[in-house]
């Protein structure tokens, strides 16, 4: 049985003090009532809050992820972030591809493809999101966008480096709107992203990938869009941010 994950993304919230106050607590709720069999959870946190977070996290309870890396491996980029910095403060996954990257810092499918490879290269596993905005979902073309938006960025990559990917459909109308996405509506993209993988690597490697979703989720609607077949788990923002609201997220299966 594929895994389930449920992953928070802190975006930028709390400064270092707040956020390590944050994982502990999250750590002790998981020490009283543990994560399902099968559920794996991660924190997506500010590079500021690594280090200190790594330190109060056991990251066989929690897994430690970023939110962004560089496209580059190395060099004269100021003010940049590479995967093998991540790797030796101790991350295990990154986002790739968040909504929020591509829209306000301009992130095309080529360089979304190069951040890919480079959080591979680093043995991290990359957490690639996708998914459409409004204007493309009233126009019905969604599937069109996700399917390129697959095809441009990690469709290139060997069987065994995709296999370590996981997916987050995040259709953009639903982030931080409190417009979630009918759980027939995220089933439907669900199926089809693992249809399309498929074609791509075979019914095997399909079936093995998890694909969670992503926006405006929270404890009263997880269980719901959770009860989905091809529904692995979620990519939580807002609602990461409280640790007894986050931690019943994990207990929506
Ligand atoms: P949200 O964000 O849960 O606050 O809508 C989800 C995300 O952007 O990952």
């Amino acid at each position: 049985m594929r895994k389930r994950i449920v992953a928070g993304n802190w975006k930028m919230n709390t400064d270092v003090t707040a956020g390590t106050q944050l994982a502990a607590e999250l750590m002790t709720l998981l020490a009283e009532k543990p994560a399902p069999d099968n559920v794996g959870v991660a924190i997506a946190v500010p590079f500021t809050h690594i280090t200190e977070v790594a330190r109060c996290i056991d990251q066989k309870v929690i897994c430690l992820a970023a939110q962004n890396c560089s496209s580059e491996s190395a060099g004269a980029y100021t003010g940049e972030v590479s995967a093998t910095m991540l790797k030796s403060a101790s991350v295990m996954a990154v986002l790739v591809g968040h909504s929020e990257r591509r829209s306000y810092f301009h992130e095309d499918h080529p360089t979304l493809a190069r951040k890919v490879d480079q959080v591979l290269a680093n043995g991290m596993r990359p957490v690639f999101c996708f998914g459409e905005v409004l204007e493309e979902r009233e126009g019905g073309i969604q599937n069109r966008i996700v399917e390129a938006q697959l095809m441009e960025s990690v469709f290139h990559l060997s069987e065994t480096d995709f296999s370590k990917l996981i997916l987050a459909y995040e259709p953009v109308w639903a982030i931080g709107t409190g417009k979630v996405a009918s759980p027939e509506q995220a089933q439907e993209m669900h199926k089809y992203v693992r249809d399309l993988i498929a074609g791509r690597y075979g019914a095997a490697v399909a079936d093995g990938t998890t694909i969670l979703y992503g926006g405006s989720c929270k404890s009263s609607n997880a269980v719901e869009i959770f009860s989905k077949p091809d529904v692995d788990g979620g990519l939580i923002g807002g609602a990461s941010l409280d640790a007894p609201e986050f931690h019943r997220i994990i207990h929506s299966f």
